[in-house]
């Protein structure tokens, strides 16, 4: 019964092309929720960020992190709608995270999503984490439309995806060990610089050497749109080991600046690649790694050269939000994709297949 009614609002907000959208997101250590009309407006986006939480043991303790947006939700979400100046009387459809993230951690605003759809009566709308991330950019830039390349760089995800439209994505290449947010994090540690990592290494690279250290990157010169970073973030704890064991001086920000330049240097070089080869004159940088100072420089730079247009969003943008989910819901509601009441979690999976479900 409330899915044949759901299905009926979906099928009205589709045909106005117009929709408000109470946004839901839960994957990893930040509870968000967002109040977005038509996929591009903003009328609200609130972030309770968990870092301090998980500070004390250097990374994301998942079954903390569900408990805590257990907390966290239920206020969040009521004050998103207050800053939106709106109540769930203006609210069309509640979009949520699905996956891909930790799964104890997506369940809880799963869960909560769908008592509210199922209370109101309204479409509950399925989003994947990543489609998010690219997301930010339609709402920070209302002039960008796909097609386009996206260079999708998180905590969880390296992925080049070829968008050639709001819902149709091909994923062209993507990290076959580590990704790239996780060996930030992980050098990061080893370094002593604590957590989250990446933007200990992006401030503490300004004071280094690039040239300092050559880290090998056996994927970079081969015919792919594939990563691999395991072996970098090997060769920078090896390095750091044998320097504690001989007691010499480590040096961070030379270690710091040489593998931030070469993990960039290796994405930079795909995307650019991947954009020539498919033809496509636009690349847009998504995730919490696109916030990286030296990622967006170097892509600018190399963009210029290949007349290639670039964009990223705001560092508020890139990391985890709920108003790119609420971005995502929309189109994904547009494209007449609802889900129903028996919607489950996932903890992994590519975008690419989402949509060929
Ligand atoms: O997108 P995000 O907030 O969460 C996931 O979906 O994973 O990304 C978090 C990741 C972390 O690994 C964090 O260290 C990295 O993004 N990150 C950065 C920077 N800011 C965040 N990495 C490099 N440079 C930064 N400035
Ligand atoms: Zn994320």
């Amino acid at each position: 019964m409330y899915y044949e009614i759901a299905k009926e609002k979906a099928k009205n907000l589709i045909e106005k092309g117009s929709a408000v959208l109470l946004a839901i997101e839960s994957s990893c250590d930040e509870t968000s929720a967002a109040v977005v009309k038509d996929g591009r407006i903003v009328l609200s986006n609130v972030i309770s960020t968990q870092i301090p939480v998980h500070k004390k043991y250097g990374g994301v303790v998942p079954e903390i992190a569900s408990r805590s947006h257990v907390t966290a939700l239920v206020p969040v979400v009521e004050e998103a709608l207050e800053k939106a100046n709106c109540t769930l009387d203006d609210i069309d459809a509640i979009a949520v995270t699905q996956g891909p993230g930790l799964i104890g951690a997506l369940l809880t605003a799963v869960n909560y999503a769908k008592g509210l759809a199922f209370a109101r009566s309204i479409p509950l709308v399925a989003v994947h984490h990543i489609q998010g991330h690219i997301c930010s950019n339609l709402i920070e830039f209302p002039q960008l439309t796909p097609p386009f390349i996206a260079l999708a760089v998180s905590g969880g995800h390296s992925h080049i995806l070829k968008v050639s439209d709001y819902c149709d994505f091909t994923l062209m290449g993507a990290t076959r060990d580590d990704a790239a947010g996780e060996a930030f994090d992980k050098v990061a540690r080893v370094l002593g610089l604590g957590y989250p990592g990446g933007v200990k290494i992006d401030e503490l690279s300004k004071q280094g050497n690039i040239d300092a250290y050559r880290f090998s990157t056996h994927l970079e010169k081969e015919d792919n749109y594939d990563f691999s970073f395991s072996g970098i973030k090997t060769a920078v704890v090896n390095l750091v080991h044998n320097l504690e064991q001989k007691n010499q001086e480590i040096p961070k920000a030379d270690i710091a600046a040489s593998f931030q330049a070469t993990v960039v240097r290796m994405l930079v070089d795909k995307a650019i690649k991947a954009a020539k080869d498919v033809g496509y004159k636009k690349i847009v940088l998504a995730g919490g790694v696109a916030a990286n100072s030296r990622l967006r420089e170097e892509i600018t730079r190399m963009c210029r050269q290949a007349q290639i247009e670039l964009y990223y969003p705001s560092p508020v943008l890139c990391t985890d939000n709920a108003a790119m989910i609420g971005s995502a819901g929309f189109y994904t509601l547009m494209n007449g994709n609802i889900a129903d009441i028996n919607l489950n979690a996932f903890a992994t999976g590519g975008l690419d297949e989402f949509y060929r479900k």
